[in-house]
């Protein structure tokens, strides 16, 4: 390992610690201060930047060989079993709190230029901490257009359908009737890591939407299995809880390889950059790390034997790259920082998928909005969750949803060709919640309601992200482009989405349980004021990908991905990005799922890499 030693205190201290015993123990260390005498004195195989989705995976899959020693350096804390955390129910509070980056875009040309909240998780198990644990594959078409954009055929559907079912123990819940329909056995696994099922109680809205899906079958087709590869209809929801309580990849992945003597893991270390070690060929070598524990403090350094592993999220690789002076050439050049690697792409082509709320007044009493209004009740399911992991604290946002796409003769693709990768990826997704849910905050009505939540899957626009200043401490300029696309596709598919969600609601099914749409949206009626509704209350589902997105090997021209297949990034020698980054396409999907599973297949590919 390289160690850079900048003042008499430190080598000082590196001296004392170069006599001291050798540690058998793997370690969870808590700050870089705590752990430098014993990584001053370790030699890693590889260096693992980042502890969310994508860098769990990698820690535990790459310390499965005894005799590889691992490195994964994580800015946020420890505290994944924090309450908040463990409690399904309770995923809301973790947005905006101390696990929360609490980025903001800038202003969003196609939302009225709003600035919006940009949640990413900030603690062992990263966004997989905070998210909302629905549990989605995505679709068929969407990994062979990964395929195809790629050159790799080990991106397509029937590859990763191996990693799919080696990542999960997908089990079914006890507690709900019927359970034997919810999902297909053959498609799923019980072997894996990460802990999944559908929803352990049964909530009186789902038989009513089961009978509008009956009602209005034609445009709802029931869809047995969402995670099927082909995505589309209504099906019910299936979440990363296990046991009643989050599974992340903290619990999942990274603490059971604790356990191993091979693996080393520092919280509470951001990384500043990554840096040139030598070069081969004109190429540069780049397996050197730099991290420290806040501004001002001191900066170590640490060297992988083999590879350097970005996995610091959508958000946190691509500033390191543009930091290392990997990316555009201008702009590292304008900060003053000296290009490593022109890489046009990298922090282009970010993704993301627009949200929309609108809320319904229902008749019923019995909805979720009473956790929040009747605190002897919430006290009541608390417990029952503490004492037994069960009741309405293991509860996500809903438990049934529809997929669905527009007709093929939607009036929109004589304007624009169709974004989406196949038949079997939605345009956008109706989720049904029921209670009151408004994403932006606010003052909560009091009664009962039912939330249509309708999202945008397959977005046109492209936003990027660019280094505000040389300080890595200084959040990037974040600007996902949201409903900005020329050709009006992302509008047009919000409103659609909006409507079909409406006629969902109007099945008569619905007659003994809806009151009436509530507040502002109820005034949306026409094209028009439904578009004015959604740029002015749109918000986005959290899933930020494709900023040092993956294209054919070789050239590092615009547009043609900033990662070679194998996730090696163009130009250097010893460095990757394995994370939600390096999606070409945003899957018409949540993206934890499809996360883990690209840094399943990556493990393999290290492995491969390195066993000659
Ligand atoms: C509020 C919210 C709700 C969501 N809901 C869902 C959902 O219900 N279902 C779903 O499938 N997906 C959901 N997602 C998305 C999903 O969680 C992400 O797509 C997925 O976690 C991405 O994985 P990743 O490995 O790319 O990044 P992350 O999981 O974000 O991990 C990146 C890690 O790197 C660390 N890091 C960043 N910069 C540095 C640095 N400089 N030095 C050291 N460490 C650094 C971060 O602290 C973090 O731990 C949600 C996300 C959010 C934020
Ligand atoms: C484990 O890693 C060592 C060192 O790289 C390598 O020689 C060995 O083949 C690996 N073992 C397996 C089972 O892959
Ligand atoms: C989290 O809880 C588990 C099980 O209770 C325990 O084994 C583990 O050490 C805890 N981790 C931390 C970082 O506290
Ligand atoms: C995010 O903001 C909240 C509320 O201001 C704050 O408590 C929290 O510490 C912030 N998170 C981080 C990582 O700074
Ligand atoms: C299961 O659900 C199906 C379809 O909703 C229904 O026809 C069947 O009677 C149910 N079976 C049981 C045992 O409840
Ligand atoms: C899978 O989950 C079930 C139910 O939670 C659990 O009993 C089982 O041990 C898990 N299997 C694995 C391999 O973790
Ligand atoms: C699309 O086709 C359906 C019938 O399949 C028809 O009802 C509808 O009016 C058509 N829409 C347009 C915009 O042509
Ligand atoms: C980022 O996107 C904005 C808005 O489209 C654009 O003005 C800007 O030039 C882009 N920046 C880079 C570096 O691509």
């Amino acid at each position: 390992m390289l160690f850079r030693s900048t003042s008499a205190a430190q080598a000082a201290l590196l001296f004392l610690s170069v006599a001291a015993p050798q540690s058998a123990l793997a370690a969870l260390y808590t700050s870089p201060e705590a752990a430098f005498s014993h990584v001053s004195r370790t030699t890693y195989d590889y260096v693992i930047v980042g502890a969310g989705a994508a860098g769990g995976v990698l820690a535990n899959r790459l310390t499965e060989n005894s005799s590889i020693k691992v490195l994964l350096l994580e800015a946020g804390s420890s505290d994944y079993n924090n309450t908040n955390i463990e409690i399904p129910w309770l995923a809301p509070v973790l947005t905006g709190s101390t696990f929360d980056w609490n980025y903001t875009t800038t202003p969003q040309v196609g939302m009225n230029d709003r600035s919006i909240g940009y949640a990413r998780g900030k603690v062992l198990g990263g966004s997989t901490s905070i998210n909302y644990m629905i549990y989605t594959r995505g679709a068929k078409d969407d990994y062979d257009r990964w395929a195809s954009v790629t050159g790799d055929s080990g991106w397509n559907w029937n590859n990763m359908f191996t990693y799919l079912k080696k990542l999960e123990n997908f089990t079914n819940s006890p507690n709900v009737q019927n359970a034997s329909l919810k999902f297909s056995s053959n498609l799923h696994s019980t072997s894996g890591p990460v802990g999944a099922g559908l929803p352990q109680v049964s909530l009186p809205i789902d038989q009513i939407a089961l009978n509008a899906q009956q009602e209005l079958s034609s445009e709802f087709p029931f869809n047995q299995d969402v995670n099927s590869g082909d995505m589309i209809g209504f099906s019910w929801t299936p979440f990363a809880i296990q046991n009643g309580a989050r599974s992340n990849s903290a619990r999942d992945y990274i603490q059971p390889a604790l356990s191993r003597s091979n693996l080393d893991v520092i919280v509470g270390a951001q990384v500043t950059k990554v840096v040139k070690t030598s070069s081969q060929g004109g190429v540069p070598v780049v397996r050197g790390v730099q991290y420290t524990s806040g501004p001002n403090k001191y900066v170590y350094s640490v060297q992988a034997s083999k590879e350097v592993i970005l996995s610091a999220g959508a958000i946190g690789s691509p500033q390191i790259l543009l930091l290392s002076g990997i990316g555009p050439k201008a702009q590292c050049t304008s900060h003053g920082i000296s290009s490593l690697v022109d890489l046009p792409d990298v922090g282009q082509n970010m993704q993301d998928h627009p949200l929309l709320t609108t809320n319904y007044k229902v008749s019923s009493d019995d909805t979720l909005d009473n956790l929040g209004s009747d605190p002897e009740l919430a006290a009541q399911q608390l417990a029952l969750w503490q004492n037994s992991r069960v009741g309405d604290f293991t509860l996500g946002a809903c438990n049934q949803w529809a997929w669905g796409r527009l007709p093929s003769n939607d009036s929109i693709f004589k304007a624009v060709s169709d974004p989406s990768s196949g038949s079997t990826a939605p345009h956008y997704q109706l989720i049904f919640s029921d209670l009151y849910i408004a994403f932006g905050g606010g003052s909560l009505p009091t009664g009962n309601f039912l939330t249509l939540i309708s999202n945008l899957y397959t977005p046109v626009s492209r936003g990027n992200l660019t280094l505000k200043s040389t300080n890595p401490f200084d959040y990037p300029i974040i600007n996902p482009g949201l409903l900005s696309d020329e050709g009006g596709f992302d509008i047009h598919t919000m409103r659609e989405a909006l409507k079909a969600g409406r006629r969902f609601l109007q099945a008569p099914a619905w007659d003994s349980w809806i009151v009436s749409e509530y507040g502002d949206s109820a005034n949306a009626k026409t094209d028009e004021q439904i578009e004015d509704f959604i740029r002015a209350n749109a918000l986005v589902v959290n899933h930020v990908s494709g900023t040092v997105g993956m294209g054919k090997k070789g050239t590092t021209a615009q547009g043609s991905g900033a990662l070679n297949p194998d996730l090696t990034v163009k130009g250097t020698i010893g460095l990757r990005v394995v994370d939600a980054s390096a999606f070409p396409f945003v899957p018409a999907a949540h993206t934890m799922i499809p996360t883990y599973a690209l840094a399943e297949r990556a493990a393999d590919l290290i492995k491969a890499a390195h066993s000659h």
